[in-house]
């Protein structure tokens, strides 16, 4: 069974249809990768997943639970547990700027309540050392490199043991030389069989890292397959007119 299943998504903004029936599944492991031209949907389609947007039609499966069922939104309590499967990381990094590095990564799990604060600690210090930032653990977002909030983003996201990781365009806001660290933290989580979707414009780490790429267009996904398929050989006219400007 996939681990989030995707049918016949939709969702407006008025009269402007900005997901027409989205479908896909992602299975455990996957490493998919999103791409298709600005204004295609592609925040909103990942956002949708861990109800940033609100959609208007469409069932959203995640593990064995509905988000959302043909249009019905899943009950608070358990829509909480639903999303907490799936840590996102944003373009902008979104850190909480009067709180330390450490603070930012035990915000969360302690205001759940459900750890010891010495446990919560522990993972705290594990992640930032594995996102090469043990020794920053003590500074302010301010004090940070770009390429430093957002590997911090993504321990921060990590904290929650999610599932799930979704990354929307996590290294378009970084020069291309602190681009590379953040694609290095990346490629450790796909490594470790983190399961990803990622909205990216670095093609070469979709080539290399996504088991699967998914192109879309005006709110439709064009069409999925390996990296090999979409890079080498896509089908449709618009991918490759998409593929040509990169
Ligand atoms: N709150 C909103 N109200 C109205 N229209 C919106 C809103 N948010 C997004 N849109 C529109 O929906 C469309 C899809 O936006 P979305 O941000 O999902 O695209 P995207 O593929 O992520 O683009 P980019 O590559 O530029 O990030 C765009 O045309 C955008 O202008
Ligand atoms: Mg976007």
């Amino acid at each position: 069974m996939a681990l989030i299943e995707v049918n016949n998504l939709k969702k407006s903004y008025g009269q402007f249809e900005v997901l027409k029936n989205i479908s896909f599944s992602v299975n455990k492991n996957d490493v998919v990768a999103v791409i298709g031209p600005s204004g295609s949907g592609k925040s909103t389609m990942l956002r949708s997943l861990v109800h940033l947007e609100e959609i208007d039609g469409g069932t959203i499966r995640v593990a064995d639970d509905y988000l959302v069922k043909d249009g019905v939104y899943a009950k608070s309590p358990e829509m909480k547990q639903i999303t907490a499967k799936m840590g996102m990381v944003f373009q902008h990094f979104n850190l909480f700027p009067h709180l330390t590095v450490k603070e930012n990564l035990e915000l969360a799990p302690k205001l759940i309540k459900k750890e010891s604060a010495s446990i919560i600690k522990n993972r705290s210090l594990d992640l930032l050392d594995k996102v090469g930032l043990a020794e920053r653990a003590n500074a302010y977002p301010a004090n940070l490199s770009g390429g430093q909030k957002q590997r911090v983003a993504i321990a921060r996201a990590l904290m929650m043991n999610p599932e799930i990781m979704l990354f929307d365009e996590p290294t378009s806001a970084l020069d291309p030389e602190l681009t590379s660290e953040v694609l290095q933290v990346m490629r450790h989580l796909a490594q470790n069989h983190m399961t990803m979707i990622v909205v990216t414009h670095e093609m070469g780490f979709a080539k290399e890292v996504a088991n699967r790429v998914m192109f879309m267009d005006q709110g439709a996904i064009i069409e999925s397959g390996t990296p090999s398929e979409i890079f080498t050989n896509p089908q449709f006219e618009r991918t490759k007119a998409f593929l040509k400007q990169r």
